[in-house]
């Protein structure tokens, strides 16, 4: 062990054994597929997220109350050059009585700042540690699903969903057109990261895109070209050609807005989050079961994504209505009875289902007339 392995400290008011035992029940702290035996000195266990991480740990100490060590035996780290790097590591846990207090120490021997991976690897067992096992310990209830979420565009939608999304426990790396220090003031207030638009791209499992629709050309080139497949692209955007974006001619022609982003970036997308203004996400979500709970609607063509994407909005403090494929997403774009209502879940299907095809142009200039009128009224 030295100075430079991870460490992470906390400090409860259970005991040293409800720790102990919360810290053995790797299921309920840890994401990811857990198979094995995590609870017997000299078991093994495998620990799989995706395509990201695979690793076996073999449990080699095991102190009831004081002590837990895990020697990685073998790991394979998708997102880093050598997949190797956690390989011979341990990951150690020391428990201490500190007057009426118990001490948590967390350390990875071995994981230290020259691995390519220990700025995302410490990251998440910041988060793991300080945040779903500290929980399991004080409330019984962990927080294992945790994703890393990138998101490029820090405005009014982007920078919502980012301090939602952090405050949901998810790891999240923000990005915008000025750069990471531009951000500085935002990440530290909100608990994210600020990051380059090429590193928001390759933060994790969801890529969120909420940039104005013409900046969608300026991303960098091949942006996706290295992100797995299993990494879900996310479109907030909406399509304001008066406005903001200038003509694009293929949306004009009546490709949804998505498809065309979808085009653009090399990547299918989901469609969500562009039917609630910002001020809504930020202030109206409610638990699950309230009365008025406002719903949003996913399209797209990835069954798994858009499951994934409807339970974030779950989480986010609204009911998930699952819209169709990305070819229907013109359903929910700008000025559709669907639109910007906060409309509650039978409201708004039967909303997504009163859309006519023919009238997206209008359905969008009223959108846009609407916008005018409000902003000349903010003028005055
Ligand atoms: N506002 C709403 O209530 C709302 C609701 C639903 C959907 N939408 C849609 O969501 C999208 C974002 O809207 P918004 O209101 O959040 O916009 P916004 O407040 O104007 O913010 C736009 C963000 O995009 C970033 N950006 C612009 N060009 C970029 C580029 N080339 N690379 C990286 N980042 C870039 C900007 O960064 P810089 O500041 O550094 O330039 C800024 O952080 C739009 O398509 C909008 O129509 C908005």
């Amino acid at each position: 062990m030295n100075d430079q392995d991870y460490t992470a400290v906390f400090t409860v008011d259970q005991t040293p054994e409800e720790a102990f035992a919360a810290i053995n029940n790797v299921r309920g702290w840890w994401t990811g597929e857990i198979e094995g035996s995590t609870d017997k000195s000299g078991a093994e266990f495998t620990y799989r997220y995706k395509d990201f991480h695979y690793s076996r740990q073999k449990i080699t100490e095991l102190i009831p109350g004081k002590k837990v060590v895990w020697r990685v035996v073998e790991a394979s780290l998708n997102f880093v050059e050598d997949k190797t790097e956690w390989n011979g590591s341990e990951i150690t846990f020391q428990i201490s009585q500190q007057g009426d207090k118990t001490e948590v120490r967390f350390t990875h021997v071995g994981l230290v700042p020259e691995h390519e991976c220990y700025n995302a690897c410490s990251g998440a067992w910041g988060s793991y540690i300080n945040g779903s096992l500290r929980s399991l310990i004080t409330t019984g209830k962990g927080e294992p699903n945790q994703m890393r979420i990138g998101i490029i565009g820090a405005g009014n939608i982007g920078g919502t969903l980012a301090r939602h999304l952090t405050r949901l426990g998810h790891l999240v790396s923000i990005a915008n057109s000025r750069g990471p220090k531009s951000l500085t003031g935002l990440a530290n207030e909100i608990g994210a990261k600020a990051v380059s638009v090429t590193e928001a791209g390759n933060a994790g499992e969801i890529v969120i895109i909420a940039i104005p629709t013409k900046a969608v050309v300026d991303l960098p080139k091949g942006l996706f070209a290295n992100v797995s497949s299993d990494v879900i692209v996310v479109d907030t955007g909406n399509y304001h050609p008066e406005l903001r974006d200038g003509r694009i001619e293929a949306i004009d022609r009546g490709m949804p807005d998505s498809r065309w982003v979808a085009q653009q970036i090399g990547r299918p997308v989901i469609k969500a989050f562009n039917t609630i203004f910002a001020k809504s996400l930020l202030e109206k979500g409610a638990p699950k079961g309230a009365p008025g709970r406002i719903a949003l609607s996913v399209f797209g063509d990835s069954l798994d994504g858009k499951a994934t994407v409807l339970r974030l909005i779950d989480d986010l403090g609204f009911d998930p209505v699952e819209g169709g494929n990305l070819d229907n997403s013109w359903r929910q774009q700008a000025g559709t009875p669907a639109y910007c209502q906060d409309l509650e879940a039978a409201a708004l299907r039967h909303a997504l289902e009163e859309a006519v095809h023919e009238r997206i142009a209008e359905y969008r200039a009223a959108e846009e007339a609407r916008i005018k009128k409000y902003m000349a009224a903010q003028k005055t």
